[in-house]
């Protein structure tokens, strides 16, 4: 087998003068490493401790000085996994936005693998609103954020924008590739979204779901190098990717239909959909009148879908949400039990920023074992990935 290729895309920023020393430990552990440097990096660490250590030559044009085009694409397809360490604001912008003006951006932009970026800054550069935006949008385009950390800053100032050390990067690269390989190729079906039970043509029963915590899973899993089945209720995510096959539904109905559809087939379910528990009894074929000051609305059970892929699974790894307004661990614990299922991850509305329509959630993860994993609250992406974590975890103490 051939060694992991690592490509590190180095930015000008202070802590760039670290990313030798990242370059020495993936070397030493068996990775094949080539670096590329923005015009201004070199500015803060030598390309030729660079290429001494990673045993390649360095580049940071797109055109060399002796006229040889360095090509971009050769080095995206080159690597199994793009680092962007130290990430300057100035190289985050150009990537949320699409300025593709050196080597390093063009290869980010031809990149079909996966991206790792930790950034660094200044503790108000990293705080300021532009910037935060900027790494939502990295995440939601699957890049996976290395957040920056508290200390002491080149400045003098305290605060959050260290780049994280490259002993905690190299972890973390190890973690990320040896994540992919656990479950690469693992088929997952995914619920998202809520689901509409029409009442007329113009009318319908649903709830707030927007969908992000399915999505996040999704791209989670996509990042582990899983096929991804998303069956998705109306929302306006989006997300693409080679491996992600979407199928859009707006009922309970019509969702149960498609798991039945294709629960055979996959190794893991994740059920993140808010469904409707009922619906209305009638569909009206006109738009219903005002009339009496009263209308009574005669509602029926959905089917419950979840409980459904609990009742036939045999050895697939199957888990429940539950959102829950009170009592949620009780609550949690009959759903995981009734429903069969190897773990549930609770949320619940009485958290603020959890739940429903935010782009953070809180969550327990509580399993057949009775452990229970508490996790602060953080972005939906950031949840998503413990929760591939928890899987991976899980499925390893299974076999
Ligand atoms: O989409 P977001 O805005 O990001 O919000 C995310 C979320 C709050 C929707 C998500 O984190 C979540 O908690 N999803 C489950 C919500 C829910 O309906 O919980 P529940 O306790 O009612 O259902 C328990 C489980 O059974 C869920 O996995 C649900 O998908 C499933 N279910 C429920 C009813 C039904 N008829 N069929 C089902 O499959």
């Amino acid at each position: 087998m051939r060694s992991k290729r690592i490509l590190i895309g180095i930015t000008g920023g202070i802590a760039a003068y670290k990313i030798p020393i990242l370059v020495r430990l993936l070397v030493k552990a068996g990775f094949e490493v080539k670096c590329v440097l923005t015009p201004n990096a070199s500015d803060f660490v030598s390309p030729l401790v660079l290429s001494t250590l990673s045993l390649h030559p360095v580049e940071s044009r797109l055109v060399s000085k002796d006229n040889v085009w360095n090509n971009h694409v050769e080095l995206a397809e080159w690597c199994d996994l793009f680092v962007v360490a130290p990430l300057t604001a100035n190289t985050l912008a150009k990537m949320a936005t699409g300025i593709c003006d050196n080597l390093l951006l063009s290869i980010y932009f031809s990149m079909k693998g996966k991206t790792l970026v930790a950034p660094a800054m200044d503790l108000d550069m990293y705080a300021h609103p532009t910037v935060v935006r900027n790494i939502e949008i990295l995440e939601k385009d699957g890049v996976r954020i290395l957040p920056a950390e508290y200390g002491e800053l080149a400045s003098g100032l305290v605060g959050q924008g260290r780049m994280i050390e490259p002993e905690k990067l190299f972890e973390d690269i190890q973690d990320f590739l040896k994540k992919k390989s656990n479950l690469s190729g693992e088929k997952v079906l995914l619920t998202a979204g809520p689901t509409y039970e029409n009442i007329d043509p113009v009318r319908f029963i649903g709830n707030y779901s927007s969908g992000k915590m399915g999505f996040a899973l999704a791209q989670s899993f996509l990042n582990a190098g899983c096929q991804v089945l998303l069956i998705s209720g109306p929302t306006s995510m989006k997300l693409d990717h080679p491996n992600l096959t979407r199928i859009d539904v707006i009922s309970a109905d019509e969702m149960m239909e498609e798991v039945k559809n294709h629960w055979k087939e996959q190794n893991i379910g994740i059920f993140a959909a808010a469904v409707a528990d009922y619906k209305p009894k009638n569909l009206e074929n006109q738009k219903i009148k005002k009339k009496n000051e009263e209308l009574e609305l005669v509602l029926v059970k959905n089917p419950d879908i979840l409980g459904w892929a609990g009742s036939v699974k045999d050895e697939q790894f199957l888990v429940g949400f539950a959102l829950e307004t009170n009592n949620g661990v009780e609550n949690a614990l009959l759903k995981l039990k009734s429903k069969n299922l190897d773990c549930i991850v609770l949320n619940s509305t009485e958290d603020s920023g959890a739940g429903f329509a935010h782009d953070t959630n809180k969550v327990t993860i509580l399993d057949k074992k009775m452990t229970k994993t508490t996790l602060s609250l953080k972005s939906k992406y950031e949840i998503a990935d413990e929760i591939v974590d928890f899987v991976i975890e899980s499925l390893s103490k299974k076999v």
